[in-house]
């Protein structure tokens, strides 16, 4: 195990988050590269919701009013895209929005953000393909696609549910995790990035690599995306399958990670020599398992709450930013999309949120927004 010391990271934490507020100005970031500098996407992009998301959970555990002060329109900007915008966004609402908008209602009881929120439920409930029975992933001619990174949206309908009873947007989230399950889910544990479907008849068709090595490999990040989702549709629905299948995926991650914790991008690679490692799949993992070891009755717990801990601590000790001021990134080596050679040894945004949620979590963070 690796020392660590999770108040003093927290506060060291705090620290760099109110040094990023000054550097990212009005910023929607998602990658960093060697220079440190966080990129400016549009508000329509998918990852749009992690940096507000970090500063309220920042926010939410400290007090500490300019981390609120730098969150706090975000979900209005957002908003703007679906009439701007609206056919640039498309199932990764629920990233963006949930970290804006469920969040900030949440936390300040805010009826504008519930409405957002809501607005935001009923366009992702809109992707919903019922004969095939899953959420359409992006937008453009591959109207058959879903993805397994979509498992995390899916806390935006179990939301939707919960604060308007109305339980058709749970509805769609189960029939979802079950298409997923059947087809994306291996028997090993291991999991595809994309599964084709004939959007007409709905009958599967293929599994295709994505941001993966290959179809039948095991791209890392959509394992820790797929052992918070199915963890998270455990909570949701108290369903013992979903537990079982994220349990599955997340034995499958703990034994593929090397000496330091931290996957290469992929766990199926013929030699790992000169491969990336990716720490966001590392903290969204780390804050997945955390979620496994409380749903779990205590005696399994320490598994996944060990694993956990490990890949904080390493993320920590080896990948932070701590001793560049200058830096605009908590972790480095992330890698976004390693088969289009896009965003490799980098800074990722939502590498960071994950990494920031986890360490809350230790620290006795009890909201959840996933
Ligand atoms: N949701 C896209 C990704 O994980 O890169």
């Amino acid at each position: 195990m690796y020392k660590f010391n999770q108040q003093e990271i927290l506060k060291k934490l705090e620290v760099k988050v109110e040094r990023m507020v000054d550097q990212m100005g009005n910023k929607s970031p998602h990658v960093a590269g060697s220079d440190g500098v966080y990129d400016d996407m549009p508000h329509a992009w998918w990852t749009s919701g992690f940096w507000p998301g970090l500063l309220w959970v920042l926010y939410d555990m400290t007090d500490n009013e300019k981390l609120k002060s730098a969150a706090m329109n975000w979900d209005e900007e957002l908003q703007k895209c679906f009439s701007e915008h609206p056919n640039e966004l498309y199932h990764d609402v629920g990233f963006q929005f949930l970290l804006t908008a469920v969040i900030k209602h949440e936390i300040l009881e805010s009826e504008s953000s519930l409405g957002i929120g809501l607005e935001a439920s009923n366009y992702l409930a809109g992707r919903y393909n019922p004969v095939g029975k899953f959420i359409r992933a992006w937008n453009g001619d591959k109207i058959g696609w879903a993805i397994i990174d979509c498992m995390m949206n899916l806390s935006l309908l179990f939301w939707a549910s919960n604060v308007t009873g109305d339980p058709r947007y749970k509805h769609i989230a189960i029939l979802h995790a079950d298409t997923i399950m059947k087809h994306g889910i291996r028997e090993d544990g291991s999991v595809c990035h994309i599964l084709s479907f004939d959007p007409v008849t709905g009958d599967f068709i293929e599994s295709i690599g994505g941001q993966g090595n290959a179809p039948d490999s095991a791209w890392s990040r959509g394992s820790a995306w797929a052992i918070y989702g199915f963890a998270n549709t455990y909570r949701h629905t108290g369903d013992s399958r979903y537990l079982s299948a994220a349990k599955r995926v997340a034995h499958h991650f703990i034994a593929g990670l090397p000496e330091d914790f931290v996957p290469y991008w992929d766990f199926r690679l013929t030699s790992t020599e000169n491969e990336p490692r990716d720490t966001s799949a590392a903290a969204i993992a780390a804050s997945g398992l955390l979620e496994i070891a409380e749903l779990v009755p205590s005696n399994e717990s320490r598994l996944y709450a060990d694993a956990a801990t490990n890949i904080l601590a390493s993320l920590t000790e080896n990948y932070g930013t701590w001793d560049q001021p200058d830096h605009q990134g908590i972790l480095v080596e992330g890698t976004g999309h390693k088969p289009a050679n896009d965003n490799i040894n980098v800074s990722l945004i939502y590498g960071d949120y994950y990494y920031i949620e986890a360490i809350a979590k230790l620290n006795g963070w009890e909201r959840r927004i996933f």
